[in-house]
């Protein structure tokens, strides 16, 4: 492993976590030459993957990669045969991102290692600082690949995967030194984790309007996502009068303004989005053959969800057939709405009110490794303020102030957990 990029020898461990996800926002930490975006299995990810490893191993942790091309440093504990503790987010980005979104959580994870550290405490448990590869589905196209490999709820079919210039996950796992055959020997064995903690930015407002700098969330939304394909037929832009085209676009236009009144109409906290769309042959002078996009929708309820979704897709149907398009609809990621624990949750209330915070709870229509995580081990997630609730933008803030009161918060649930599980 290589040792991590000199970042911030002095700050305090807030600051620094901070300082340290600037830093790797950009070249050769990101994939574009400006802005941020760090696919999995990229050389900037892998670029990434080497400072964190430094600043791991600094911290007084032994740093392996797993099978599935996840970063993991251990600081172990009095007990070598106790569970660990997990705490954990995502080094990946989504396309010109912001830089907080994944990273800091696992910075944090690192700063609570290395505190612990400095004053020469081991705890009853191991600590496992683990940074996830593929939270954001933003190169392959599914999403929390990775902490669903370690969860144990990943199908070996979901492996066959391409991105979107057409590499195949297998070869991109192979350039790293992986294999796409052992990939799910990533999972841990149940009972071998007692719990994962995640630190994230709020991604919304809420926390920075009522002037907090945490909060403690109560659960995840449930989230689906479609892959859309549209099929009409491409032809002369200046010969084919209007009644007689099949426009893949404009088919593809009605659709989307379809899922938008839909969502609308729904007026809870249900939300659907069109992210991406693609079209093709891709001339200005050509009736578009094809298009494709993808919808993902989201609310706390899963029935509502499914109501939702159901909904949208038989107005895709009606849509294509007026139009006379073909219209193939896939689903790529559906996951349940994910309650965090309970008794964890009380446990980082206490946290936060032992850092002189106001305890609030909120919940996250963001989605997060941690609603993964939670078929393995009980979960808690703690929010941190980010400026105007802008985050998926490079304009996306957190102050460094805020960071240091979330690694208090994380230091006071942990020292708590330790009391607690000495008790078990
Ligand atoms: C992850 O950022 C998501 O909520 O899609
Ligand atoms: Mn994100
Ligand atoms: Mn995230």
């Amino acid at each position: 492993m290589v040792s991590g990029a000199p970042v911030g020898g002095a700050l305090a461990g807030g600051a620094r976590a901070v300082a340290r996800c600037d830093a790797l926002g950009a070249p050769p930490f990101s994939d574009l030459p400006d802005g941020l975006y760090r696919g999995y299995l990229t050389p900037a990810y892998r670029a990434a993957q080497d400072a964190l490893a430094g600043w791991m191993a600094e911290a007084g942790m032994d740093v392996r990669r797993d099978a599935a091309a996840n970063l993991v440093g251990r600081y172990d504990g009095t007990d070598p045969a106790a569970p660990a503790l997990l705490i954990g987010s995502h080094l990946d980005s989504v396309r010109d991102g912001g830089r907080y979104d994944g990273p800091l959580g696992i910075m944090l994870g690192v700063e609570a290692v290395a505190a612990l550290h400095a004053g020469g405490r081991r705890l009853p448990f191991a600590l496992e600082v683990i940074a996830f590869g593929d939270e954001e589905g933003s190169r392959f196209p599914a999403a929390m690949l990775t902490s669903r490999a370690v969860a144990g709820t990943l199908a070996p079919e979901a492996l066959e995967l391409a991105d979107g210039e057409g590499a195949a996950l297998a070869d991109a796992l192979a350039e790293g030194g992986r294999d796409v055959a052992t990939y799910l020997a990533a999972a841990r064995a149940p009972g071998s984790v007692f719990g994962y903690l995640e630190a994230h930015i709020e991604q919304g407002p809420l926390l920075e309007a009522e002037g907090l700098a945490v909060g403690t969330v109560t659960g995840i939304a449930a989230q689906a996502r479609y892959q859309v394909a549209v099929t009409g037929v491409a032809g002369q832009a200046g010969t084919t009068s209007m009644p007689l085209r099949r426009d893949a676009v404009a088919g593809a236009a009605e659709m989307v303004l379809a899922v938008e009144r839909i969502a609308r109409a729904d007026a809870s906290d249900l939300v659907a989005t069109v992210g991406r769309i693609a079209a093709g042959p891709g001339a200005a002078n050509v009736i578009a053959g094809e298009a494709s996009f993808t919808i993902d929708i989201r609310s706390g309820d899963a029935a509502r969800r499914d109501r939702a979704a159901g909904e949208i897709l038989r107005e895709l149907d009606w849509i294509a057939q007026a139009r006379g398009l073909g219209c193939a609809v896939e689903l790529v990621h559906d996951l349940p709405a994910s309650p965090c624990d309970p008794e964890l949750m009380d446990l980082m209330d206490a946290a936060i009110a032992g850092a002189g915070q106001p305890v609030r709870r909120l919940v996250s229509g963001a989605g997060h490794d941690a609603m993964v995580m939670a078929a393995l081990c009980p979960t808690a997630l703690l929010f941190i303020r980010c400026r105007g609730g802008v985050s998926h933008n490079p304009a996306e803030h957190v102050d460094p102030a805020d960071a240091e009161v979330a690694l208090q918060v994380m230091l006071g649930f942990i020292d708590r957990l330790g009391v607690s599980r000495r008790d078990v």
